[in-house]
This record gives structure tokens, sequence and C-alpha cells, in this order.
């Protein structure tokens, strides 16, 4: 047995290897099933105790010795040797990738840019943390004035009254300044109120402003504008109508509804039996706040409108808590496509 082992050793010395083919065949003889290594490593339990040892001593020379030839060889020939550890197995699946989605805001955010870019509206963006004048004093809310109750106000601790905007109203502002009519922007972005956190409210939420300032801009172009965006976020079915209500910034206000998407107008527990759902705020710019921002208001008029992101995704995707666009919660993002 010895004799045969050794010479099995100088064969596996010799074996001429020039070619892949050669290295396979080497690796068929030497280390396969079939080579005499798979018999010798078998007849070990025939061997006596004693010897048995040496045998395996021997017997792993062998193996040992065909391994690091066939390794060396296969590197030689660019082939990974086949022992050499894990290897890589192409066939197996691979590790999935989670592909993310954007959050619901940002759609909804997206779908209202679109729409209005359609008829020429341009983005406009302004500071989160914004000034007295921006935020109230150019937008016709007197000193002191009850209006300014309406938006509970993060103050900054500072002398110049800085503040965190309360609404992107501040955007038309700055825009009007910076800018001559025609004017065709809107402003999407974050806004601030000292509010509790509730399913209804909380103290950071997203709003759109759009504003339209022309010669002869009259209401019946403030309602078309918005009838044309409400069908086409809501859907070719949808009415609109507009109840009037006060803001400081224009006159005549309004409050624009849309028949509920969820009944169709019916009446259902979403809106509340009344088959209708406010969606956002509007008006004829007020005299005083074109005046304010440097425009001639006999030469000009406007509109503008502000609604809440939250509140738009909220009635197109049917979801009854604010605070859930606000936890990060992946099982609720991820239902958004
Ligand atoms: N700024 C108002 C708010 O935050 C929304 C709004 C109402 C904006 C009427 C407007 C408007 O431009 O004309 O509640």
């Amino acid at each position: 047995m010895f004799q045969k082992i050794e010479e099995l050793i100088l064969e596996v010395e010799n074996f001429k290897v020039e070619s892949r083919e050669e290295l396979e065949s080497f690796r068929i003889q030497y280390l396969s099933k079939k080579s005499p290594l798979t018999d010798l490593f078998a007849a070990m339990k025939t061997i006596a105790p004693e010897e048995r040892k040496n045998f395996g001593l021997k017997v792993n020379e062998l193996k040992n010795k065909a391994e690091e030839k066939f390794r060396a060889l296969a590197e030689n020939f660019g082939e990974v040797a086949k022992d050499n550890g894990p290897q890589l197995d192409p066939t197996l699946p691979g590790e999935p990738i989670t592909i993310g989605s954007r959050h619901p805001v940002s759609i909804i955010r997206n779908h209202i840019i679109e729409i209005f870019n359609r008829i020429g509206y341009a983005v406009a963006e302004g500071p989160e943390i914004e000034d007295d004048w921006h935020n109230f004093t150019a937008l016709n809310f007197p000193p002191e004035h009850p209006a300014r109750d309406m938006q509970d106000t993060f103050f900054m601790d500072d002398e110049w009254g800085m503040a965190l905007r309360t609404h992107t109203s501040s955007v038309q502002v700055r825009v009007m300044q910076n800018s001559k009519p025609p004017i065709r922007i809107i402003a999407p972005g974050r806004v601030y109120r000292n509010e509790a956190i509730s399913a209804r409210a909380h103290c950071l939420f997203h709003q759109v402003e759009g504003l339209y300032i022309d010669e002869n801009v009259s209401f019946a172009d403030l309602k078309q504008t918005l009838m044309y965006f409400a069908q086409e976020m809501f859907g070719s079915e949808t009415k609109i109508r507009l109840r009037p209500s006060y803001f400081p910034f224009t006159e005549p206000s309004a409050e624009m509804d849309v028949s509920c998407n969820i009944c169709n107008g019916k009446g259902c527990n979403v809106c509340k039996y009344t088959g209708w759902l406010e969606i956002m705020g509007c008006g004829m710019v007020d005299p005083n706040v074109l005046e304010n921002c440097g425009i001639d208001s006999k030469k000009y008029s406007g509109f503008a409108f502000g609604m809440g992101i939250e509140r738009i995704a909220m009635l197109k995707y049917t979801i009854s808590d604010l605070r859930l666009y606000f936890e990060n919660d992946m099982r609720f993002l991820g239902q958004f496509k």
C-alpha cells in the first residue's frame, strides 16, 4: 500500500499539464471521486491500527500534493481553484435591493406643480425663517390686528421679530417686490404653527401658494383656474364651489370646496355628509398688498390661493391621521407610488 502511494505521489509530481483540458484530466484522475484518493481513504478502516497513523499521513501527503499542484496550475490558466474557500455561485438568486418610494407629500406636491406648470406657473421659493414684514405686515395684517391670531406663530427670541413662516403667502410678497407683472407663480414649501399635534393639526406642514398678477385679472379667471386644478387633481367629474370668507390679504376672499371624491357628492363620513370638501383659501389680491409690494393697483389686479399639501394628499389617498406623514413608518410610506 505504502509503495502504491509513493508511486502516486511521483505520478502527481511528474504529470505534465499544458492546457486547460490536461488540467481537467489531472483533476479527474487525482482529485475527483473517481481518483485513487477515494479508495485510499476508504481503505483506512482496513489498515492495522498501529499502521493507521502513518498510512493516514501518507494519504494526506498525496492529497495535499495533488491539491497544491492543481491550485497552482489553475491559477496559471486563470481559473479559480474549485476547492479554494467559498466560491461565487452565479446561479444563486441575487440579494434583493429595496427600491424606495416618494413620500406622499412629495408626490402630491410634484403633481400640483406639474398641473400649474402646464398653464404657465413657475415655481418660486422663499425662506422658512421670515420677518414680520413678509409674513404679516405686507400682507395687510395690521399690528395688533386680531387677524394675526388666526395663525399661532413660533416667534424667534430676537430683536427683529423673526418667526418661522406661518404660510407660504410670504413668498408672494417677495416675488411681487422683485419682479414685474405679469406674474404667475406657485410657491410650495414648509410652514410652521404653534399647535398641539393631533390627527388634524401639526406644528409643521406644507402649503402651496399661487399668485397671478396682470392687467384685467378677474374673479372669473380665479374660478376657472381653480376649477381646472380641481379637475386635474381629483378627476374630470369634480365640481367646485366658492364660499365667502375672510383673509387680510385678499378682497373678496373665498374658501374653495370640491365635491367629495369618495362618495361623489352623495354624502359620507369623510365629507361629514355634506358632499363637499374644503381644500383651499383664495381671493383677489387686496390693492393694499399690491401697493405694499410696489405694484400699481390701478393698473394691475390679481388673484391668490393657498392650500395645504397634506390635506390634498389625505383626500386623494383617504388618509385619516395627519401624524402618519411624520412618523416615517415604512409600512405607511411604502404604499404610495
Ligand atoms: N395663507 C392662507 C393660510 O395659510 C391660505 C391662503 C388663503 C392663501 C387665501 C392665499 C389666499 O393666497 O388668497 O391659511
